[in-house]
Formats: structure tokens, sequence, C-alpha cells
């Protein structure tokens, strides 16, 4: 089996998923966030306030083609990595891409208390995380729809997904 990829927004639960299924699947798991951080010797928080978004979406890039030439693993991607650069490609071509959706309520419910860590949330109140989330799912959903699934990340099972990648 090739690298499987979560995508999605913010909170949608990549990394969670993404360890149940590597056990699943029998393939290690990676958390391209982690990846980062370990290479910056910071937090991708801290990346990003000290040298800004341009400079985090290249090293995320970077870590990212490290990432591609690895053995097959599940990886779970930061909510940006398909939106930047020709990373959804690339990802594509190496693997199978999920994509974890939620609606903006959904999200708004579980990213409201843990904006601190979220600096692509800083600074908005809790109570229009929801409409600055819908704002930004539509300039992402164009990327995110074109992953090979499409996944309901509430309503879905975990067996019936390793099923369909296990099988096709
Ligand atoms: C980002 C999501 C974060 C992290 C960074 C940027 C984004 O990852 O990569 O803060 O652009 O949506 P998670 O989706 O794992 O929180």
């Amino acid at each position: 089996m090739s690298h499987v990829f979560l995508i999605g927004y913010m909170g949608s639960g990549k990394s969670t998923l993404g360890r149940s299924l590597a056990d699943a699947l029998g393939l290690p798991f990676h958390d391209l966030d982690s990846l980062i951080e370990q290479e910056a010797t910071r937090s991708v928080a801290e990346v990003i306030r000290q040298q800004g978004e341009d400079d985090f979406r290249e090293l995320e890039r970077r870590v990212l083609h490290e990432l591609l030439a690895m053995p097959a693993a599940v990886v779970a991607c930061g909510g940006g990595t398909p939106c930047f650069f020709d990373n959804l490609e690339q990802m594509k071509q190496a693997g199978t891409v999920v994509y974890l959706r939620l609606t903006p309520q959904q999200l708004a419910a579980r990213l409201k208390d843990g904006q601190a860590s979220r600096p692509l949330l800083d600074g908005i109140a809790s109570d229009d995380i929801e409409e600055h989330i819908s704002k930004h799912l539509i300039m992402r959903q164009h990327f995110y729809e074109q992953a090979h699934l499409i996944w309901d990340a509430e309503s879905a099972d975990l067996p019936d997904l390793v099923r369909l990648l296990n099988h096709g």
C-alpha cells in the first residue's frame, strides 16, 4: 500500500483518526506539523508568529517532500497543506488523499476553546469563529474536495474507511 494523506480543516481530527487508521492498516503514522516542529525545533505556532506564514509554508513544503520519499505511512497533514504550491498534486501522485469533512458549525464547536495554539485563529472572538471558518472553508473547499475520498468525519465509521482503502 502507498501513503494515505488525511487533509481537512483545523480541528477535523486528522491526527486522532490518523493514529487509529495507521494501526488498522499496519502502517507507520506521521503528523506533518510534528515533523515540522522537529525540523524547526520550535512549535508551528512559534514559527508562524516569529517568521510569518510564508516561511512556514516553505518549511511545510520541504518537510512534505521529505515525507514523500519515506516508506508508506498514514500522514496527518496541516489544515493548509493541500492549499499551497503543488502539494496536493504531489500527495495525489504519491498515494490516497482523504478529506475529513465537517461543517463550519461542527468545526467551530471543536475549535472554540483551543485558539491559543492556533495562530491562524488569533484574535478571533469565540462568537465569530463559525463565520470565520465558513469564509475560510469557501476558499479551501476547492482544494479539499479534490481528494480521492471525502469522509464525513462525525458520522462515518473507521472500519468502512479501512475497507475502502484496502479494496478501493
Ligand atoms: C494550519 C493548520 C495547522 C498548522 C498551522 C496552519 C492551517 O494544522 O499546520 O497552524 O493553515 O489550517 P492543524 O490542521 O493540524 O491544526
